[in-house]
């Protein structure tokens, strides 16, 4: 299995390039199933999540062609004829759920595995299954599986217990093309919810409000071809920042949305990390003394989860005492034992980890437990004494497309061993 290697201790200088949103693109290849005509992603990130989604819509018969050359992945879903997508390959993205909302709108049907709970959390899909029955889907849960048929989808107003990002996506996606007007309410407001109800809108849906907490979704009855090149990825320059600011670093960032990524910036600027925007670009200078803070993480535009083991490996290495709350999962500290093995000083109190910053992190073999918390132990081992191995990388190749490419272009002592 592969793991990456890090030699702690090297400033970081220079650009980086920051890739589109994996978390935009995953809804927005799901929501292909929708169009008749032909649909492009320019700009796609050549990411596992991307090729195990693209596989989940082969598996029900549409057309997916990964340009890697280009970054553009191109779908054409008029051929579909399976309402079943591979269990196997479900099993393996939680996203695929995805896929749910645009089948019943289109095809009236779909049956898929359910998705498990997952190292962060249980992660229910109930919001998701209710919005679908009250836009008049019948539901079926049983064997593992569930099932959703309609005749014909009628739009509703939907109030959502919690601002759920998935079922958000998922709802908006099925009432596309339900029979009148569908208002979703305390919807999630993050930004990738708002570019996929661009590109939608592009194929010829009718949204409005999309990125605020009320969404209003007229249905209509047919979607054409689009080309659509999707937003950046907040959480990949959110990383890159706390990169800069754990190694005492000045680094440019290129490709950013300054109004995506306020929360962060607030609280790297509390700590005393100097940001400049400069349109799509910005300069994060990490070089004076940091101070510690407190977090909570709250859905946008509060602080993201996905944010949250990152900044815990940035707290570990500033003097003084911070908090972090998580809110959005229940399970999402996995990463602070392994950061302890490092050197770290963190407890954890239920949703709650108090961190005392130490003099030094030092390198050892680290295990990537999901996604966020692998890059977290990657910045780890930029500042750690000697050599950070971090193992089960195939986790953070799910979501930043070659982080130690990118880490080694700004100077990092860093490698890969297969
Ligand atoms: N929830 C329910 N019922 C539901 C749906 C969600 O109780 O039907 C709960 C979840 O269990 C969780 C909370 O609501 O405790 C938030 O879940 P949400 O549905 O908002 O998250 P998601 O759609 O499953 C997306 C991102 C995650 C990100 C979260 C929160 C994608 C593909 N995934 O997940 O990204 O952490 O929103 O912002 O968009 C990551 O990229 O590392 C990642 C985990």
């Amino acid at each position: 299995m592969d793991k990456i290697v890090v030699k702690g201790g090297k400033p970081l200088t220079g650009d980086v390039k920051i890739s589109s949103a994996k978390n935009s693109v995953l809804p927005i290849i799901a929501a292909s199933i929708l169009s008749n005509g032909k649909c492009i992603i320019e700009n796609a990130p050549m990411l596992e999540d991307v090729f195990v989604i693209s596989d989940v819509l082969r598996s029900i018969s549409a057309d997916v062609n990964i340009d890697r050359d280009n970054n553009r992945v191109i779908i054409e879903s008029s051929n579909i004829c399976d309402f079943e997508p591979c269990c196997d390959l479900v099993k393996k993205l939680r996203a695929s759920f995805l896929i749910m909302g645009p089948m019943v709108a289109r095809f009236g049907r779909v049956r898929i595995s359910l998705p498990g709970g997952c190292n962060i959390g249980t992660r229910p899909i109930d919001l998701h299954l209710k919005g679908f029955a009250a836009l008049g889907a019948d539901i079926n849960v049983g064997y593992g599986y569930v099932e959703a048929k309609a005749n014909e989808l009628i739009g509703n107003n939907i109030y959502l217990d919690f601002p759920s990002v998935g079922a958000t996506e998922n709802i908006m996606m099925a009432a596309t093309m339900a029979k009148g007007e569908t208002i979703i309410e305390n919807a999630a407001e993050e930004p990738e919810i708002e570019d996929l109800a661009n590109y939608l809108n592009k194929m010829g849906a009718n949204i409005k409000g999309a990125g605020t907490g009320k969404i209003k979704i007229v249905g209509v009855k047919e979607f054409k071809s689009v080309t659509h090149r999707p937003i950046y990825d907040r959480i990949e320059a959110g990383t890159f920042m706390v990169a800069s600011a754990i190694t005492k670093s000045k680094i440019k960032i290129l490709g950013v949305d300054e109004e995506h990524l306020k929360p962060i910036i607030a609280k790297l600027t509390e700590m005393g990390v100097i940001i400049e925007v400069d349109n799509d670009n910005l300069v994060i200078d990490g070089r004076r003394e940091l101070k510690p803070i407190d977090i909570k993480t709250m859905p946008y535009p509060g602080f993201p989860t996905d944010m949250q083991a990152q900044m815990m490996g940035l707290l570990s290495s500033i003097k003084g005492t911070s908090v972090i709350t998580e809110t959005i999962f229940e399970n999402r500290f996995m990463h602070a034992p392994e950061m302890k093995r490092m050197g770290a000083n963190i407890k954890i109190d239920g949703r709650s980890a108090v961190i005392e910053g130490v003099n030094k992190l030092t390198g050892c073999e680290v295990k990537a437990t999901d996604l966020r918390a692998g890059a977290a132990l990657i910045l780890c081992g930029l500042a750690a004494e000697g050599n950070t191995e971090v193992t089960d990388i195939y986790h953070v190749d799910r979501g930043y497309m070659g982080i130690e490419k990118k880490l080694k272009g700004l100077g990092a002592e860093i490698y890969r061993c297969f």
